[in-house]
């Protein structure tokens, strides 16, 4: 496929009155963030729209950052990460594209190409090529996308294990009962907290047979806070792919979000083939926001399942084909799913990366590092409480989860938050651990106070 890709086909669209001259226009990053937000061009600067009366962000200053959150401050919020409350600059954003919509919708459609600055936005946070990267509403739908989309070989087969979220099983759970493709799990570690990246690797490699096609994992299990060594885990692949036609590799599948916007790294150190997640956890984007990347060739390996409205494509190229599928622009083009969407969410998404650039992703991921660790040393000492996640940083992220003597997880959680102000959550699988988040939404000191009374649930 090349990323320059095919004539744009404007006739289809403009005739069908779908998308107008704008959609097909280039934009870019900066003109989203000085036109578009309504603000001063700086993330956090002051607007006339909703947001205003918050304090001009200073990147530097973590009580500023966590003051452009209109998060409840009497509570401790260490479940943010779950669904995102909007930052300043996020909520202007998204005001200012439904004054538009709402004013002159026709003209604002047609206006720049939003969507385009939006893609450009997340291709440079994710370290990407910005035709490569699918806007979707949710992880759920870019899991959906992709193991609903992917082309499967006769007995080829897919792996996965025993941690991911629902969404990926019941993804690949669909894609077996439509090809009739063998879907393995594996299990990588028995106790969380003894976790090693070479046992997760090694478990992993055993599981992969010579016909295996996908191999689906999550990067931060949301069920424990293990995370992924991606890395090793892609190079293993890759090793097992070198004698395999471009047909027969094994993809690297990652359900990713519990890393972005919470561990630095960008695709091309993980070293995977797809990565799916929403914006709206720990990157604090527009609620109903999220990505799907694939890798330049990788997206050969799927159909779209919904067709694109891109205004970048000759819509009428596949009809042209005659062929069943053939890829006839990028991948993460014809992978956005198309039709009309609540566009000031999406449009607003290019200034969640751009607060999460100001600030530095290298510290918002080392402020919950810090914070993750010293919950986790603050937890291990207390005799009540039996650790999960592990402690080392390099298998963790910023989810801790831990289990209470005596006091079941919800019920911990509800005590934190009546008596203690503070907000947790409870992990979503068949063992329920009562689970923390710390951010950029919470404080060290917190943290301390977060220990101290989970001491104190006896
Ligand atoms: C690992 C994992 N993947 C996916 C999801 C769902 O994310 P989304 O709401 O973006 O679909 C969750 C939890 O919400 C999760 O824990």
């Amino acid at each position: 496929m090349d990323h320059q890709g095919p004539a744009v086909g404007r006739r289809r669209l403009l005739g069908a009155g779908l998308l107008g001259a704008g959609l097909v226009a280039g934009g870019t990053l900066s003109g989203c963030t000085s036109g578009t937000a309504g603000g001063s061009g700086t993330p956090g600067g002051s607007g006339a729209a909703a947001g205003s009366r918050t304090p001009d962000l200073d990147p530097a200053d973590w009580e500023s950052v966590r003051a452009q959150f209109p998060l409840d401050p009497s509570y401790a919020q260490f479940a943010a990460y779950v669904l995102a409350a909007h930052p300043a600059p996020v909520r202007r954003a998204i005001e200012e594209h439904r004054r538009g919509l709402d004013t002159d919708t026709d003209a604002y459609l047609h206006g720049e190409d939003r969507e385009e600055i939006v893609r450009e936005a997340a291709a440079a946070y994710l370290g990407a090529d910005a035709p490569d990267v699918a806007l979707t509403d949710s992880t759920t739908m870019g899991l959906g996308l992709l193991y609903t989309g992917m082309r499967l070989l006769p007995g080829q087969d897919v792996l996965s294990t025993e941690h991911d979220f629902y969404a990926t099983h019941e993804g690949l759970r669909l894609l077996a009962a439509r090809t009739g493709a063998r879907v393995r799990r594996v299990r990588l570690y028995e106790d969380p907290a003894t976790a090693s990246a070479d046992e997760i690797v090694s478990r992993l490699k055993a599981g992969l047979g010579a016909r295996t096609r996908v191999v689906a994992i999550t990067w931060v299990h949301s069920g424990t806070g293990v995370r992924m060594p991606v890395r090793a885990i892609a190079d293993m692949i890759a090793e097992a792919n070198r004698d395999r036609d471009a047909a027969d590799r094994a993809l690297l599948c990652v359900d990713g979000v519990h890393g972005l916007g919470a561990v630095a790294d960008q695709v091309e150190t993980l070293g995977c083939d797809f990565l799916t997640s929403g914006t709206h956890k720990w990157l604090f984007g527009p609620r109903g926001t999220g990505v799907l990347w694939g890798r330049e060739k990788a997206w050969d390996a799927l159909l779209p399942v919904i067709p694109t409205f891109s205004g970048r494509i000759d819509l009428d190229a596949g009809e042209k084909t005659g062929e069943p599928y053939r890829p006839y622009g990028p991948g993460g083009l014809l992978g956005t799913p198309g039709g009309y969407h609540s566009f000031e969410h999406r449009w607003a998404l290019s200034e969640a990366f751009a607060f999460h650039e100001a600030i530095g992703r290298e510290r918002v991921a080392a402020r919950i590092t810090e914070q993750a660790t010293r919950l986790k040393a603050g937890l291990a000492a207390l005799p009540n409480v039996r650790l999960v996640t592990p402690r080392s940083p390099e298998l963790s992220a910023g989810l801790v989860c831990c289990a209470i003597d005596g006091l079941d997880a919800p019920a911990a959680a509800g005590r934190l938050r009546a008596d203690h102000r503070i907000i947790t959550s409870v992990t979503p699988y068949q063992e329920v651990y009562l689970r923390f988040g710390p951010g950029i939404v919470t404080t060290p000191e917190q943290v301390d106070q977060a220990v101290k009374a989970v001491a104190s649930l006896r």
